[in-house]
Order: C-alpha cells, then sequence, then structure tokens
C-alpha cells in the first residue's frame, strides 16, 4: 500500500494545487490529509473542495478546530495576531464547509498488508497542539505516545518534515503543504516561510516499509497575487515572506 500525506496546508491552495499535480504521477492509494487545512492562506474554500474531490481521509488540526469554534482560539493556541486571519477564513466557508470540517477524524489508524499499524493524527494522538520535534525529549515522546499499539506514527503541526526512529517506533512528519517553516516555531520568535510545499508518501511493499519526504516548488508569484485579491487580514505578512527568496 502506498499512501500520500499532506499537512497544515493552511488555505494556500496555489501549494496544494502544486502537490496534487506532483502526487498524480506518484500512484497512490490513498491521500491522508494530516490539518490545518484552513486558516492564515487566502484561499480556503478551494482547499477543501480539493479535498473532498480527492476522497482524502483528513485528521482535524488544531486551527481546524478554531475555525469551528473561534471562541476557543486561545485553548487551540492559535497565536494571536493570526486570530483576524482565522476569523477572515471562516467568513469565506459555507455551512457545508464548516460541517465537512466537523466530520474530520481525530486520528487515523491504518494496518499494512505485513501487520504493521501505522497511526495519523495532527500533533500527537493525545493532542492537536503537541508539538513533537526531532529535538523532543524522550521523556515527552513517552508520554505523548504511552499505550499506543502502532510502531509508525505520523503526524503534522510543526510544519517541518521529520524522520526519527525511537526504540521500535518510526516517528515521521510530512511537513507543511502551506506554510514550510524555516525553524520551529518558538514564543516570541515568529516563523519564516520557505519557497515550497512538503508532503510524504508512506509505501509497504512486501518486506520493506518507504518513507518518502518529498518537496515541490510553487509558483510564489502566483500565490502573492491571489493574496494580493483578496482582502485577507495578514496579506502584508504573506508578501514579506517571499520577497528576495
Ligand atoms: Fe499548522
Amino acid at each position: 500500500m502506498r499512501i500520500g500525506f499532506i499537512s497544515d496546508i493552511h488555505g494556500n491552495f496555489t501549494a496544494l494545487e502544486a502537490v496534487l499535480t506532483d502526487i498524480k504521477k506518484q500512484n497512490i492509494d490513498q491521500l491522508i490529509c494530516l490539518g490545518d487545512t484552513v486558516s492564515l492562506g487566502p484561499q480556503p474554500r478551494e482547499v477543501l473542495d480539493a479535498l473532498r474531490e480527492w476522497n482524502a481521509i483528513t485528521i482535524m488540526g488544531n486551527h481546524d478546530q478554531a475555525t469551528l469554534e473561534p471562541q476557543r482560539c486561545v485553548e487551540f493556541e492559535i497565536t494571536e495576531h493570526l486570530i483576524p486571519d482565522l476569523f477572515w477564513g471562516r467568513e469565506q466557508l459555507s455551512k457545508e464547509d464548516l460541517q465537512f470540517i466537523g466530520s474530520f477524524e481525530a486520528k487515523k489508524s491504518i494496518r499494512f498488508s505485513n501487520e504493521l499499524e501505522l497511526l495519523a493524527y495532527h500533533g500527537s494522538p493525545k493532542a492537536t497542539t503537541h508539538l513533537v520535534l526531532a529535538t523532543t525529549p524522550t521523556e515527552t515522546l513517552d508520554n505523548y505516545f504511552n499505550g499506543q499499539t502502532a510502531s509508525v506514527f505520523i503526524g503534522g503541526h510543526s510544519h517541518i518534515q521529520m524522520q526519527r526512529r525511537y526504540g521500535n517506533k518510526l516517528f515521521l512528519n510530512s511537513g507543511s503543504v502551506g506554510n514550510a517553516f524555516k525553524f520551529a516555531f518558538t514564543q516570541g520568535n515568529p516563523p519564516s516561510l520557505l519557497p515550497w510545499a512538503e508532503y510524504a508518501i508512506v509505501e509497504q511493499n512486501g518486506v520493506s516499509l518507504h518513507a518518502d519526504m518529498r518537496r515541490v516548488y510553487f509558483d510564489t508569484n502566483a500565490l502573492i497575487d491571489r493574496v494580493k485579491a483578496s482582502d485577507l487580514p495578514g496579506a502584508e505578512w504573506w508578501l514579506q515572506q517571499y520577497q528576495d527568496k
């Protein structure tokens, strides 16, 4: 089985289109989105339409939760300066779009033909806001993943691709389609973006398991044009990200 994982699209349909064009050539059996579909970017509706069109299994991210319940956005750890964009994104959506987001799953277990179990989530199996990085202390990993039967784990949320083996567990992060971060987010240190989209393909074939971390360059000028054509409150931030890159 060959599965494509996309995550953290954040309303950047320009990046998603580039990724989906690449995925079409990859002969995947299933597309799984690991959450944060909308909120921040200029085209949340188009992102949701594409996920429906692809029959993507979609996991709930913290920005998806906050889009459904914006009054709880602090609890879902939405950075303060991003809150106007979160509300703007919600206003673009129809009742059906919000119902679709409400149908996203908390996590998804996949069993490959060799009985290997993979667990997909947004932050960790316990919370959409948990951050799993290459540098996360092993005590924290033990806390986030205790009681899990899977041995392959894949999430998003950090916006940074990762492969990390710990004991018999393999932790993967497919990175971010719409907001590939240069460095991991830390408080008081606003992220800057890289001019490409990230995704992953995981394949179990006979006795082998492959995790392919992929990068697709997209047309950042087209994204800038779409941002300018919107009345997104955070438009200036997007424009700054791709200058001189
Ligand atoms: Fe995100």
